[in-house]
């Protein structure tokens, strides 16, 4: 078996360079591994590379690691030639579980045994996911933030066939990568993070098509508001902190009985043409001309600046 250990890992390869992919081998090379990246698209290579050379100032200003470099990137004419000297993989490929399905199984078959294959899913359970893999023993939830290269979180799960150990051994290679880990002992949907986020998104979305508020009055109340304590203390340490001297209990004791209103809806709105197109609307309204690259850098240069700020960079 040629599984080393967490801390012996030379090369990650990372299946799909889209947005979360190119994330992922931008932060892998920063860290200084040698990194394979395979991807089917056409152009992938060229927009792989202007993803890594739109990240690298943000990771050159954290600090690369001894012998970090961009020349460590090969990008590979084949799933197998990718795969072959791998010492971990991160598939990272568009979020559909056939597409999934047959994926995992075509890595499986051309990664050396037991390597380790993590998927970057939002919200599929690796259960679901394995069921045309062989040694489906080896394959686990490594689910990233975007962009992955800034945002230190990653949820760790296994599926029902995945070995205890490969849980254990990702958790432990992302940690010594510098992630900061959630390893999770069962399977939720959602996870825990996208869980929460995706109920934050569902209120959004039927405030919007209500008109109760707009795209930009859904950014501001949480940038200048939640948000900005959610960066240090999460919502139930702030909500310790909202109850005063008496701390969550009090909190649970003065507010438990609004948990009763009928605030929230929860159910998914359905995405209509129109709900859809004020969405994307309103974000080019808040975005006023400034391109996505132009996003990516203020955001990059903002989450730098909270990371230092809270001692995490
Ligand atoms: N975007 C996010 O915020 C986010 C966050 C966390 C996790 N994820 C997950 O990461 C994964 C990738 O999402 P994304 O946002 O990077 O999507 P994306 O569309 O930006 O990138 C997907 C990439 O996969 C490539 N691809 C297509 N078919 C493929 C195949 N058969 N094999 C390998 N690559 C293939 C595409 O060419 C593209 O480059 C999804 O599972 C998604 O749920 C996304």
């Amino acid at each position: 078996m040629s599984r080393v250990s967490p801390a012996d890992v030379e090369q990650v390869t990372c299946i799909g360079a889209g947005v979360i992919g190119g994330g992922w081998v931008s932060y892998f090379l920063a860290r200084g591994y040698r990194v394979v990246a395979w991807d089917p698209a056409p152009n992938a290579e060229e927009r792989l590379r202007h993803l890594v050379n739109a990240a690298w100032p943000a990771l050159t200003e954290l600090g690369l690691a001894e012998g970090a470099s961009i020349d460590n990137l090969t990008v590979a004419p084949t799933l197998a030639e990718a795969c072959a000297g791998a010492d971990f993989v991160q598939e990272s490929a568009p979020e559909d579980l056939d597409l999934k399905r047959t994926l995992l199984a075509d890595i499986s078959a051309v990664t050396p045994e037991g390597v380790v294959i993590s998927s970057s899913t939002s919200g599929y359970g690796m259960s679901e996911m394995a069921t045309k893999a062989d040694h489906a023993d080896r394959l686990v939830v490594g689910h990233p933030f975007n962009p992955p290269y800034l945002i230190p979180l990653v949820e760790v799960v296994g599926g029902e066939d995945t070995s205890t150990d490969v849980v254990e051994w990702t958790s432990e290679f992302f940690t010594l990568a510098g992630k900061s880990v959630i390893k999770m002992s069962r399977e939720v949907p959602g996870f825990v993070a996208n869980r929460l986020q995706e109920a934050l998104w569902r209120e959004a979305l039927h405030m919007v098509e209500n008109g109760e508020a707009t795209v930009e009055e859904i950014d501001l109340s949480i940038t200048d508001g939640p948000g900005l304590r959610w960066a240090l203390q999460g919502p139930m340490l702030t909500f310790h902190l909202a109850g005063g001297q008496g701390g969550m209990a009090h909190m649970l004791d003065h507010f438990g009985p609004s948990l009763l209103s009928p605030w929230t809806r929860l159910d998914a709105p359905e995405l209509t043409p129109e709900l859809r197109d004020a969405v994307v609307e309103g974000c080019e309204r808040e975005a006023d001309g400034r391109s996505i690259d132009d996003l990516v850098a203020e955001r990059d240069r903002g989450v730098i600046a909270i990371l230092r700020a809270t001692g995490r960079a």
